[in-house]
């Protein structure tokens, strides 16, 4: 049986992707906004679907999300339980009593955690109570305000100490270019120590490439966050797609993330999605009719990923698409042979694209059925855009100590920047890691070394055996 999936939304950004995550999932589960069934739920009546993987059901048929939300000031949570009157467990909301927020600075989310990690850890607890199988917990934030960040990567740490043998996946929102804080490089590479070092799998995106793709999706340069939201919360939806409607193939997280990811260093995904149809954004003006070979080629274009790529091309460790619609296996096919003579993977790799096709919801009222859409998660050099250009804007800022004065009363900084050199030392290591993964040498000084294969370490995922390769 699939295993239950608890998701933690933290801070405005989290809360708000949250918000249009469960709308999705609501909305091809059948699933009211105030979590009652739309459907016909008796006993005889038989559901392709899986959604007890993130609802809890009661003998009334209500669904409630295994969600947890928190957040240090209560406009956007209370925004979300007003439009979703009686739909999220009141429980499960974790408020900080002075509501004034985390003022955009790491130090003071962080510090919030630390003294209220009593109450998180009931919290999670009591939601691990309700089932029966636990797989593993994802978290939803942004990266650089203080909260998401500063609160998330608590929780994150806390997550890797009292249950680390569970999946840890992260949905992480990165800044865009128009920085609206002085102090965002500070928050993003605190956080992505933690990031590095307490997840499994982190899905990363950044504000540029998503209102870019937002803009061309609704043909309307102006987009909102709720707009962009919707873009993320169909890569959530689409690559918990098999899990929610299992069939033989990557029927859990674990075996879709262990056959893209090779060592736990390595573990950052970039999506790309095209084409977005209703089913996903009802507004979506951009609906093109394509075969899977189309989609699948579409796939690698820039413009289809959620991370700004910069001019060099990403060489791949590993990728995994998940189609919807009306797909033949014969495209598939000539896709995956177009594809292998087209990008560069690395030269230890097995140059292999996994695709695995899902299944549209029944209950989805907004979908286009004949429609084929992909997504593609990848396992790339590409992330080092990323991952660059936060350290040279960290650089930028902590070589001449601007702004610093803003953590001086966070408790790890009692005893000086300690903490901002080692996390930028820990985020190098990964950039390097990523770059010499690109060389023919690094299956040989670095996979051998049986410790760093997935798999065979307690801290690393348990791989199942639908770890399949079309
Ligand atoms: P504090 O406001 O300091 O308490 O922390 P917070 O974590 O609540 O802040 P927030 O989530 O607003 O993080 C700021 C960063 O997230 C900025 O880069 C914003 O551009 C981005 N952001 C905020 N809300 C959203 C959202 O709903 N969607 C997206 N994509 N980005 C968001």
């Amino acid at each position: 049986m699939t295993g239950e999936i608890i998701t933690l939304q933290v801070g405005q950004c989290g809360n708000q992707v949250g918000r249009e995550f469960w709308s999705q999932l609501a909305k091809e589960h059948g699933i009211g906004h105030d979590g009652l069934s739309l459907q016909d739920d008796s006993p005889s009546e038989i559901r392709e679907d899986h959604a007890v993987t993130f609802f809890k059901q009661n003998d009334s048929n209500r669904y409630t999300p295994r969600a947890l939300l928190f957040d240090l000031e209560p406009s956007i949570i209370n925004d979300i339980r007003n439009n979703f009157p009686g739909f999220f467990n009141d429980r499960n909301v974790w408020l900080s009593q002075d509501n004034l927020g985390a003022g955009n600075t790491w130090s003071k989310g962080y510090d919030y955690g630390t003294e209220n990690q009593d109450q998180f850890i009931n919290m999670i607890d009591r939601e691990i109570d309700a089932t029966e199988n636990f797989e593993g917990f994802q978290l939803i934030h942004s990266v650089a305000g203080g909260t998401g960040s500063g609160l998330g990567s608590n929780l994150l740490e806390l997550l890797a100490d009292s249950h680390h043998k569970k999946l840890v996946t992260t949905y992480s929102v990165f800044p865009s270019d128009e920085s609206e804080v002085v102090v965002q490089p500070y928050n993003t590479m605190l956080t992505l120590r933690r990031l590095i070092e307490d997840s499994d799998a982190s899905v990363v995106f950044d504000n540029n490439a998503l209102s870019n793709i937002t803009a061309r999706v609704l043909r309307d340069s102006n987009v909102s966050y709720a707009q962009s939201n919707q873009v993320i919360s169909t890569v959530m939806s689409s690559i918990t797609n098999s899990i929610r409607f299992p069939s033989y193939m990557f029927s859990s997280l674990p075996s879709i993330f262990s056959t893209i990811i090779p060592t736990p260093d390595m573990h950052f995904l970039v999506p790309s999605f095209t084409s977005f149809t209703t089913d996903f954004i009802p507004e979506a003006k951009t609906l093109k009719r394509s075969t899977a070979y189309d989609v699948i080629l579409d796939l690698f274009d820039p413009n289809n990923s959620m991370v700004t790529q910069n001019s060099d091309d990403p060489v791949y460790i590993a990728i995994y698409d998940l189609l919807q619609g009306s797909v033949e296996q014969s495209d598939i096919t000539r896709a995956i042979l177009k594809t292998q003579k087209r990008i560069q993977f690395a030269p230890w790799s097995k140059s292999s694209l996994h695709v695995n096709v899902g299944k549209k919801s029944a209950y989805n009222k907004t979908a286009n059925s004949d429609y084929v859409s992909g997504l593609m998660l990848s396992n790339s050099t590409a992330v080092n855009s990323l991952l660059k250009k936060t350290c040279n804007s960290f650089d930028a800022i902590f070589n001449r100590g601007a702004f610093l004065h803003k953590f001086q009363n966070g408790r790890v900084f009692e005893d000086g920047w300690d903490e901002f050199k080692e996390s930028r030392e820990v985020v190098q290591s990964v950039i390097d890691e990523y770059t010499y993964a690109a060389q023919d040498s690094y299956i040989d000084d670095i996979l051998l070394e049986d410790n760093m294969l997935v798999g065979n370490d307690d801290n690393t995922m348990n791989i199942n055996d639908d770890n399949n390769i079309i």
